[in-house]
């Protein structure tokens, strides 16, 4: 599902209250200070996943990752936003609907 050469547009990073406490401003941060060409980074509402944050979804792909922290921002941001690949080590497979 997730081979191939991905063309990501989009990142939402979940700003509300389950995944802010899990640190989700400081990863939000770590994107904007590494800005792609054509990506818009943004801090959204609820993405519904509560408690597996901070959440990161990608656009238009829907990869989601989970549990993301600061450091590993630069790693999506290289090899996912600019390279096209998805880390599968990193994405959350459980999203609920
Ligand atoms: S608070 Fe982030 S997914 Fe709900």
């Amino acid at each position: 599902m997730f081979e191939g050469n991905l063309s990501p547009t989009e990142v939402l990073v979940c700003q509300n209250r389950s995944c802010r406490k899990l640190g989700a401003v400081k990863v939000l941060v770590a994107f904007q200070a590494l800005p792609v060409p054509g990506v818009t980074v943004t801090g959204s509402q609820c993405l519904g996943q509560c408690g597996n944050g901070p959440m990161v979804l990608v656009l238009p792909e829907q990869v989601w990752y989970s549990r993301v922290h600061p450091d590993e921002v630069p790693a999506v941001v290289e090899r996912h936003l600019r390279g096209g690949q998805a880390i599968a080590s990193m994405i959350y497979r459980k999203v609920k609907q």
